[in-house]
This record gives structure tokens, sequence and C-alpha cells, in this order.
């Protein structure tokens, strides 16, 4: 009986871990990154203040979706501007999460970089010695549009629908919006460190770059420095930060799955194998 409970546990674990994968993994997908040419060097102040300040995102964001950091030094060029901005529907939890993983995949892709910045799904870090806090930078990171075939005239107009829902303004400051009409969805983050106006102008101007550069394709994603749009069709073919991720994730999950299907199989062959046994010592004594 000790086996079979053994292998019960093993499974209900096993069924935990494909649960929670996607979940982790549709936040935790690396979007885009990128490092300033200049290194510091190792072992120097700057890297002490780097660390910090890293440090105190990741420990910031157990507690707020957003934040900024400067860690001052005495010598200038030492000075250290950081902040983080959890996508607004992301639990404390998660976002903490996220913004270690950020962190830790920085520390990876820029390493003695004196700056970097780093998009996953669900949240953004950046940090340099330059002052970037609150200023309005609507310079293009980033587009990906899906397949071309994606709306007709009506579904298109509906897509244009949402998205123009997105960009108006009631005159509160929304840093985070979702829209969404039938089977089209969107979503749009400012960075915090703007000004209700300045996130707006951003927004507009991502949702009419978005618009011109994926036209009727089934989903389309914008990233300016500074704020970011989305949307998507409901169904539409691997709509991710990095499709090739969750198709290898795909895989994981077919593979763990199958796995599963595996073990039950044998737990339940264990479970009529000892009834078997149990029968037949009952009735004739076997052996
Ligand atoms: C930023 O840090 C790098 C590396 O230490 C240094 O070369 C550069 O001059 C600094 N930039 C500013 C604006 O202080
Ligand atoms: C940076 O953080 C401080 C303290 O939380 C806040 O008062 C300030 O408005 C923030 N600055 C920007 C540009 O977001």
């Amino acid at each position: 009986m000790s086996r079979i409970l053994t292998i019960t546990t093993l499974i209900s674990l096993l069924t935990i871990t494909v649960l929670t994968t996607p979940a982790t993994s549709s936040t935790d997908s690396f979007v885009f990154g990128g490092c300033s040419q200049l290194k510091y060097t190792p072992g120097s102040p700057y890297e002490s203040n780097v660390n910090l300040l890293l440090t105190s995102l990741v420990s910031s964001a157990a507690f707020t979706t957003y934040n900024n950091f400067t860690i001052k030094s005495p010598t200038p060029q030492d000075t250290l501007y950081g902040l983080f901005q959890c996508r607004g529907d992301l639990s404390n939890g998660d976002c903490a999460s996220c913004v270690a993983r950020a962190v830790s995949q920085l520390g990876t892709l820029c390493p003695d970089s004196s700056g970097g910045a780093l998009q996953l799904e669900g949240c953004f870090v950046k940090y340099d010695n330059t002052t970037f806090l609150g200023v309005e930078d609507k310079t293009e990171v980033l587009h990906k549009c899906g397949p071309l075939i994606g709306f007709d005239s009506d579904e298109l107009n509906r897509r244009d629908v949402v998205l123009g829902y997105l960009g108006t303004s009631d005159g509160s400051y929304k840093p985070f919006r979702v829209g969404g009409s039938g089977d089209v969805s969107s979503v749009a983050q400012c960075v915090q460190d703007l000004s209700a106006s300045e996130c707006q102008d951003c927004l507009s101007e991502a949702i009419g770059r978005l618009k011109t550069v994926c036209g009727p394709a089934v989903w389309g994603d914008l990233y300016l420095a500074k704020c970011y749009v989305r949307f998507s069709k409901a169904g539409a073919p691997s709509n991710g930060g990095n499709g090739n991720d969750n198709n290898g994730n795909d895989e994981v999950e077919k593979t763990l799955a199958i796995l599963i299907g595996l073990i039950a199989a044998v737990a339940l062959l264990v479970v009529f194998l000892s009834f078997l046994r149990k029968v037949c010592e009952r009735e004739r004594g076997c052996k």
C-alpha cells in the first residue's frame, strides 16, 4: 500500500507542476532585451551600485506594480537609475517573480554593462547611469505581427474600434488598459514614470503605428520604449512574447501529460494486481 501511496503522491505533484507551468511561462516569456555598449569595471563601486539597484527592484516588486530607484554616488558617472513595471493585472506574487526573473536574465544578457533593459511578457526592467526616469521616449523597440489573413472587413472595423477605445482618455490616469469586442482582445501598458498625458500620447502613437505595421494580421504587438499595445483575435495561432518559447513549453507539457498517463496506468495496474492477489488469497490461498 505504501508504494501505491508514493505513486499517487508523485502523480499529484506532477499534475500540480503541469497545471502551474502555463501560467508562469506566459508572464515569464522573453520579449526583448538590450544592453548599453559601455562596461563597468568588475569589483568597482559601479558594480555594487548595480547590484544594490537590482536587488531593490526585486524586493520592491512584492509590494507594487511600478517603482523607481536612484542610487546616488559621490561620482556622478556612478549614479544609477532604475525602474520596473509589471503588467497592471499581475498579482504582487507574480510581479515579484517576474521582476526577479527579468533581473536574473539581465545579468546573463548584459554582463558588466553600464545599462540594460529587458521586457518579459509580464514585466519590464531597466537601469542606466543616464537619467531616463520620467522621460517620454517613443522610440520603437519591437513589433511583431501574426499571419496576415486574420480579419474580414467587419472584424477589422471591430479591431479598430477596440484599439480606438484603448486609445481614448477620460482624463484619469490609466497606465494599464484592456479592451475587447467579440473575439478581438487588446491590452496596453505604459511605464508609470510617464504622466497621464505622456502615457496617453505614447499609447496613441503606439496604436497608430501598430495598425499601420500589422494591418489585418490576426495579432500584433508593438513596443515603444515607454509603452506597448497588443491585440489578438481569439484562436489566433501562437500569439506570445516568443512563439518558439511557447511551442517549446507546449512540447514539454505534452511530454509531461504522456508521462503522467503512463504513471497513472502503472499505478492502476499495481492497484489492480494487489486487488487480484487479495481476492486470490481469500478465495483459495494462491501460490
Ligand atoms: C556610465 O558608466 C560608464 C561605465 O562606468 C561610464 O563609462 C560612462 O561615462 C557613464 N556615463 C555617464 C553619463 O555618467
Ligand atoms: C520615483 O519614485 C518616487 C518615490 O516612490 C516618486 O515619488 C517619484 O514620483 C518617482 N518618479 C518617477 C519619475 O516615477
